[in-house]
């Protein structure tokens, strides 16, 4: 194999969970490019179709979206099975919690709601469960010996605490970064190294992917202040992880499973 091939995906099927989302459709169309056929996974049907359109427009296998709640072990099973084939699964669906005006206490422990706990561990814990389950029945399947690669998105937040200090302006704290993120983020990685390890022996890989914070907007005294804590000195901008998501996916990372890549800006090396 040439060295140019180790990125190429042609001809590979990838299922991409959550691809409506601000990373998601990042990785799902740095896949597409990369010559993959993505299947789109996202319960927002309409985003994920504008997001399919946009792929189509460059990829040379036009993108299938799947309108799905992964959290839905009876939609989840059927339709996967229905695809008969999955070279790559990335599990980037997730609830992250956001800033919302009016509710700054909202995300503090002693203030969550058991409804927003429970569901933030079934469609980032659970969810990523599910889906893994049913491709891994079909990698399985795959190659002399069960061949597939999984991507599961943690996070720094799944690392190390929020900085709450970051959420904090001159008029006081505006937000606290909820408990359940950096729980269920945790929980990715501990789930790739399990699931990676039930796999050995085969040439099904399981790594996480683990980015820092992506600008989308965010108020300038969030974004400097969020940069300050960075080695790059800013925030990453979505298609700063196309790169590394194509790298898990593909050949060229063929010799490494149950590992965390960790794309931060430097976040956690300071
Ligand atoms: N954006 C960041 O700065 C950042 C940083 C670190 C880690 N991450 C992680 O990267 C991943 C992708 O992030 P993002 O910015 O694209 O998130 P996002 O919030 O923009 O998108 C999440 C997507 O998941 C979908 N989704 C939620 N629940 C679902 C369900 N039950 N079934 C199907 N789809 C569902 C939503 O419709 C949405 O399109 C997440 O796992 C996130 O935790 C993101």
């Amino acid at each position: 194999m040439q060295d140019q091939e180790l990125f190429d995906l042609t001809g590979r099927r990838a299922v991409v969970t959550g691809a409506a989302g601000l990373l998601g459709r990042e990785f799902a169309g740095a896949l597409a490019a990369a010559g993959a056929h993505v299947v789109l996974v996202d319960r927002d049907e309409a985003a994920t179709a504008a997001v399919a359109a946009t792929i189509a427009e460059e990829a040379a296998v036009a993108p299938t979206v799947l309108a799905l709640d992964i959290t839905d072990p009876a939609a989840v099973g059927p339709a996967i099975e229905a695809l008969a084939e999955v070279d790559i699964l990335v599990n980037s669906a997730a609830i992250d919690p956001k800033f919302e005006p009016g509710a700054e206490l909202a995300g503090h422990l002693t203030h969550y709601s058991l409804e927003k706990w429970k569901a933030s561990l079934d469609v980032n814990l659970t969810g990523s469960f599910l889906m893994t389950q049913a491709c891994c029945r079909l990698m399985e399947q795959q190659g002399d010996r069960g061949r597939g690669a999984i991507v599961n998105l943690s996070s720094t937040y799944g690392l190390g605490g929020p900085d709450q200090r970051i959420y904090r302006g001159a008029d006081g704290q505006k937000f606290f970064k909820p408990v359940d993120y950096s729980v269920t983020k945790a929980g990715m990685l501990g789930f790739t190294r399990a699931v990676a390890a039930l796999y050995a022996g085969t040439e099904i890989r399981v790594n996480a992917l683990t980015p820092g914070g992506a600008f989308n907007g965010q108020d300038d005294e969030f974004v400097q202040q969020y940069s300050a804590r960075t080695i790059l000195g800013r925030m990453a901008a979505p298609a700063d992880y196309r790169g590394a998501m194509v790298f898990l996916c593909s050949d060229a990372s063929r010799y490494m499973t149950g590992a965390n890549l960790v794309v931060d800006g430097g976040w956690t090396a300071w």
